[in-house]
């Protein structure tokens, strides 16, 4: 980043519904000397998010920008304003790479809370050399998609090495399996049936996106074969996950110190009977199944619209743990990640803090590029969400 810039972070798509958490989260936890602004596409929406903010006592009150992805001197404008830019603007398949393109271009820290594999593909192969040529850490899956597996798989992987005696020289067996409960979004809905409907699309990324890696970091690390199993110390019945954390997982063991030379990581839901692990299975078959189909998949998007999301007393009730089991040279660890609604009230805190740890802290970013979580803030980003409330142990 070669100027001064005149905010410390904006928010982008603040009048949404994870954005609007966002906001109110950023309202409370920035500090009074570090101006911030909200953006999107409406000023007259912005200015009641800002409203809201300062009826509920905020003292360092967000400017405001006008921004929309179909603008790109808008989005040009909103990067070179800004040292971080976080997007909840999504499906970001459709409405992201204008911002990604601004950000890498004008050496922008950037945060998003995509899930969409194909998405973070294209980032990587079209934007990483500009990234890092800018200095700019473009880091996505920033939300429940990727940080407590990323962020659980390091915090794990750095116990292990305790128990190894401070290094690990052999092959590590990580597997991490997620129990949840909670409900989505309108916007979440939306860009996952967007991306199931995509696999064609997702497959070439990916393939591309694997070959920029392989070249890049050359330390092996392998996504597991996944098949469903029975394994009691990790909760009985597990069916494999093939969301975008894995991907995420591999990255960062590829890029950053502590991983071992070799490691390898399994992702799973637990579904804990067969019955209800069968059934889970095919409730996600038969969705992504209907949304190959256009006009099967048109009227599931019908089913939730953009802006809404769960209430409060909803989200109060839900919560998330993913527990880890690594292996290495006839030792293991297990570990848990654990907090409360996972999609968007820790999700909302979890984009919050990536982004002010990139904006706020000294040291930060620890690289340049198309980033994880991991590779852009390593374990300082684990700091901030313990002292958030998020738990991170060994069991
Ligand atoms: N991975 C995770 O853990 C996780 C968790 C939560 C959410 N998400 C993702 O976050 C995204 C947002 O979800 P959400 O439920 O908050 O969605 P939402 O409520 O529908 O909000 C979408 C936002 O995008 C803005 N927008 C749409 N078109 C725009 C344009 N042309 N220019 C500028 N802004 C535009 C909307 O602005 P207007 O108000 O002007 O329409 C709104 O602020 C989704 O992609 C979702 O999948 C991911």
């Amino acid at each position: 980043m070669t100027q001064p810039r005149k905010y410390s972070l904006t928010l982008f798509g603040a009048t949404g519904f994870t954005g609007g958490l966002c906001a109110d989260y950023l309202a409370s936890h920035m500090p009074a000397d570090a101006p911030w602004a909200l953006a999107g596409r409406n000023l007259s929406k912005l200015e009641s998010v800002r409203d809201r903010l300062s009826a509920a006592g905020a003292n360092n009150l967000p400017e405001l920008i006008q921004a929309d992805v179909d603008d790109q001197a808008s989005l040009d404008n909103m990067a070179q304003l800004s040292k971080v830019v976080i997007t909840t603007v999504g499906p970001y398949v459709f409405y992201g790479e204008g911002l990604v393109r601004a950000c890498a271009d004008n050496g922008t820290h950037y945060c998003d809370l995509t899930g969409e594999p194909e998405f973070v593909c294209n980032s990587m192969t079209r934007y990483h050399a500009s990234a890092r040529r800018t200095g700019a850490a473009i880091v996505n899956a920033c939300g429940f998609d990727s940080i407590p597996h990323d962020a659980g798989a390091l915090f794990t992987v750095r116990a292990l090495a305790k128990k190894l005696g401070g290094q690990i020289n052999g092959q590590v067996t990580m597997e991490g399996v997620v129990s949840a409960a909670g409900t989505f979004s309108g916007g979440t809905w939306q860009s996952a049936i967007t991306a199931m409907g995509r696999p064609t699309e997702n497959r070439f990324a990916m393939k591309h996106a694997r070959m920029a890696l392989d070249h890049e970091y050359p330390k092996t690390a392998r996504v597991l074969p996944m098949r469903p199993k029975h394994d009691a110390e990790l909760g009985g019945w597990l069916a494999p996950m093939p969301t975008v954390d894995p991907f995420m997982v591999v990255r960062s063991a590829r890029a950053v110190d502590g991983y071992g030379p070799d490691f390898r990581y399994g992702h799973y839901v637990a579904g804990k009977t067969l019955p209800k692990m069968v059934g889970g299975m095919a409730a996600i078959g038969g969705l992504v199944l209907a949304a190959q189909i256009k006009p099967l998949r048109n009227k599931l998007l019908e089913y939730r619209q953009s802006g809404d999301g769960p209430s409060a007393e909803k989200r109060e009730k839900s919560w998330f743990k993913v527990q880890f089991r690594a292996r290495s040279g006839g030792e293991q660890v297990m570990c848990e990640v654990a907090g409360g609604d996972p999609g968007y009230s820790e999700t909302a805190k979890m984009l919050a803090e990536t982004a002010m740890c990139l904006a706020l802290d000294k040291d930060q970013p620890k690289r340049a590029g198309v980033l994880t979580p991991m590779m852009a803030c390593e374990d300082r980003l684990i700091e901030r969400l313990q002292a958030a409330g998020m738990t991170f142990r060994e069991l």
